[in-house]
């Protein structure tokens, strides 16, 4: 099967099998399937975080459990389910025209709800880990459901357990070696908390000067939501004209000394403290600052608005491979491992 529609990159590549998943009794039948329950197992969801490097040979699990719906409202919160075959911003878009408020600066993010959990999605102050109150997951090896809390998943900066092989943990997270879910779960249904009363997360600054150019001091949150989609919408691609998977790679994060010492050679070095101590840089501003900005390694190329973004400059069967995107940012972490002494991490699963 092509998984080219599949993956937001647009990359080329095909699955040997792919089956659609629309229910938990799908997922359990593939696992008692003589043929099909042995083999490796990818679980596919939007395909807005992942780069194809070549045929899949695992057996591809497109995730399609739909429905949403609150499964309980308490005085301080409403807690809403959603399948993990949903398209997360019409996720979004449902609590919101229901009357629970609480996801909207997480608008627009490509993918489905069950990704949502796997790297952790964030955007303008908000994590999903913020917004989390469990899941419910299949044990691929024994069949067996089993559901988890936000301190089971390992929550990090665009990480957690899922992101992690059985013989690994998170870091940072705390948890004991062997508990990375990697490959080993699939995850089926989302529950999040959205706190009563609402309140507004701005104070990042694009969102800021939106409030400021409207002149509303306070906003509702499906304002919140419309000027998310305006500042998502004027500088990241979308991913059904130009190929990408979002941010190529993490914000790194250095010490103050590391930090003051790059200030002292790069003074405008865009830079965050973190509340642990430690201090975030931008990587767009460091890949920006290394003149790759708009730059292309043959179909591969920077975006010209955000330079964390790589794009595919190719389409349909002349589309950019894999092997491609990753020249190009093995070329982008070598500049700037030279200027600034920083390795940068990829964000998407590479596969
Ligand atoms: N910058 C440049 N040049 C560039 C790009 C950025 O100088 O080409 C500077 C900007 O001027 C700004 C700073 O870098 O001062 C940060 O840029 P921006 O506000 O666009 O956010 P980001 O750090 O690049 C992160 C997330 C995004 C998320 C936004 C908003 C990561 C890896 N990325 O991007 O998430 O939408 O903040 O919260 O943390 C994603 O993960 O796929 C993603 C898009």
């Amino acid at each position: 099967a092509p998984l080219q529609p599949w993956n937001t990159f647009g990359i080329a590549a095909r699955a040997q099998t792919l089956v659609r998943v629309r229910s938990v009794s799908d997922l359990k039948a593939v696992l008692a399937d003589m043929e099909l329950a042995p083999a490796a197992k990818f679980v596919l969801g939007g395909g807005s975080n992942i780069i194809l490097t070549g045929d899949v040979k695992s057996i591809v699990l497109k995730m399609e459990i739909k429905g949403l719906r609150l499964v309980e409202e308490t005085p301080k919160a409403w807690i809403v389910e959603a399948g993990a075959g949903e398209v997360w911003h019409d996720a979004v878009a449902w609590t919101l025209a229901h009357g629970f408020p609480g996801l909207e600066n997480l608008a627009l993010i490509p993918g489905t709800v069950g990704a949502s959990p796997v790297q952790n999605i964030g955007a303008y102050g908000v994590e999903l880990q913020d917004r989390f109150e469990s899941l419910d997951a299949l044990d691929l090896a024994t069949g067996q459901s089993f559901s988890l809390d936000a301190a089971q998943c390992g929550f990090g900066y665009r990480d957690s357990v899922f992101k992690h092989a059985p013989s690994e943990a998170p870091d940072g997270s705390g948890m004991p070696r062997g508990m990375g879910l990697a490959g080993r779960a699939v995850i089926t249904h989302v529950r999040f908390r959205l706190p009563k009363p609402w309140k507004p997360v701005l104070g990042y600054l694009d969102l800021e000067r939106r409030r400021a150019e409207a002149g509303v001091e306070h906003p509702s949150a499906q304002q919140i939501f419309d000027w998310i989609c305006d500042i998502r919408r004027a500088k990241l691609p979308d991913p059904a004209v130009v190929g990408n998977a979002g941010s190529f790679f993490k914000n790194p994060t250095v010490s103050p000394d590391q930090c003051a010492d790059i200030i002292a050679r790069e003074p405008k070095i865009v830079h965050y403290p973190m509340p642990d101590g430690s201090i975030k840089l931008a990587a767009g501003w460091l890949i920006d600052a290394c003149g790759w900005k708009g730059k292309s390694i043959g179909k591969a190329g920077v975006y010209e608005k955000q330079a964390l973004v790589l794009v595919n400059r190719g389409h349909g069967a002349d589309s950019v491979t894999g092997g491609e995107v990753m020249t190009l940012a093995k070329a982008i972490q070598t500049s700037v491992y030279e200027r600034f002494g920083i390795r940068l991490e990829p964000e998407p699963v590479v596969v």
